[in-house]
């Protein structure tokens, strides 16, 4: 099946990365936020980087144009009913999106393609609420969305093989090297780097080093861009918490579930680079 026009549901962190290089690589794209407050922010977010890419000379100021011309926001779900492809990145709260996939399922036409950029919650619990099983799976991009190689095709009991390869050819379309994993809980690259970072917090927490030497420790000793306490802040301590929980949910193994420091953090704000304080601080 031929991908011409692409919804993304959402335009936070991930959505807006999702529109924008989907956009870049020529579909026609829209995407939805609830309140036109923060579809503006999105939108703001992705001519942001688009502009630094142009002031860089990575991109042209015409493909920067031409990009944009293809980009569309919306608070309407209307605007999505034509939508070959829709990958939805909302809230990761199930009841939320099996709602917008339930909507979007009556008003959409049988060949559209349902996506879930979701990254721990199960597909197949998103694909139950709708009548196309077959056309659902997960689509998981990495932050930040622009600059990541890397998306995980998540194969649902229910995604037949026909939508694993129209996906493909989506994810190279948009420059993204494609992995493929069963839906199971962190799929391929969560089940690895989650028990990892709250590994690096159990160090922390016990005293084995401090946060600059485990952070360090793994950017020299392992050639990793960040260290695990950095990249913790960088993804979220709420959000890696909420994931650690649903995988301790899953497995039942110690090893995901979250360290009390990492509780302590979430209660009292420090939820990383988005609140200003995680392990490290940030100026706004
Ligand atoms: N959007 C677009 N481009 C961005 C960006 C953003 N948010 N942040 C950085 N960039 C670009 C910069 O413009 C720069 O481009 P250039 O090379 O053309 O100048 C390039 O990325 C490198 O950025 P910086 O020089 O500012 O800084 P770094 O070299 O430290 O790179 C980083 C920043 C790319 C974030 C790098 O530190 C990195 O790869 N970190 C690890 C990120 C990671 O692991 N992400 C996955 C998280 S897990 C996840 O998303 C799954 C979820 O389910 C939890």
């Amino acid at each position: 099946m031929q991908i011409k026009k692409v919804g993304v549901l959402g335009c936070g962190l991930m959505g807006a990365g999702i529109a924008q290089v989907s956009a870049q690589a020529g579909f026609t794209t829209v995407v939805k936020e609830v309140e036109q407050q923060f579809l503006d922010k999105g939108m703001a977010r992705i001519e942001g980087i688009l502009g630094k890419d142009v002031a860089k000379g990575k991109l042209s100021a015409d493909d920067r144009d031409a990009a944009m011309s293809r980009l569309r926001g919306t608070t309407s779900f209307a605007d999505l009913a034509d939508c070959d492809l829709i990958i939805e990145a909302i809230v990761e709260n199930m009841d939320a999106k099996r709602e917008v996939f339930s909507a979007l399922d009556a008003l959409c036409p049988e060949h559209t393609i349902f996506a879930s950029n979701t990254s721990s919650l199960t597909i197949v619990e998103m694909a139950a609420v709708t009548k196309r099983p077959d056309r659902f799976a997960g689509l998981h991009f990495f932050n930040p969305v622009p600059v990541m190689k890397l998306v995980e095709i998540v194969r649902a009991i229910t995604t037949s093989d026909a939508t694993v390869a129209t996906l493909r050819e989506f994810s190279a379309a948009v420059g993204k090297t494609a992995i493929e994993a069963r839906d199971t809980t962190g799929f391929i690259v969560n089940r690895l780097l989650v028990p990892y970072l709250l590994d690096a917090v159990r160090v922390l927490e016990s005293g084995v080093a401090t946060r600059d030497d485990i952070d360090e420790g793994m950017k020299l000793g392992c050639g990793h861009p960040m260290g695990p306490l950095a990249l913790l802040d960088f993804v979220g301590i709420d959000t890696t918490y909420f994931i650690a929980n649903i995988m301790f949910d899953e497995f039942r193994e110690p090893r995901f579930a979250p360290p009390p420091l990492l509780r302590r953090m979430m209660l009292a704000g420090h939820l990383g680079r988005k609140s200003g304080r995680g392990f490290y601080e940030y100026s706004a």
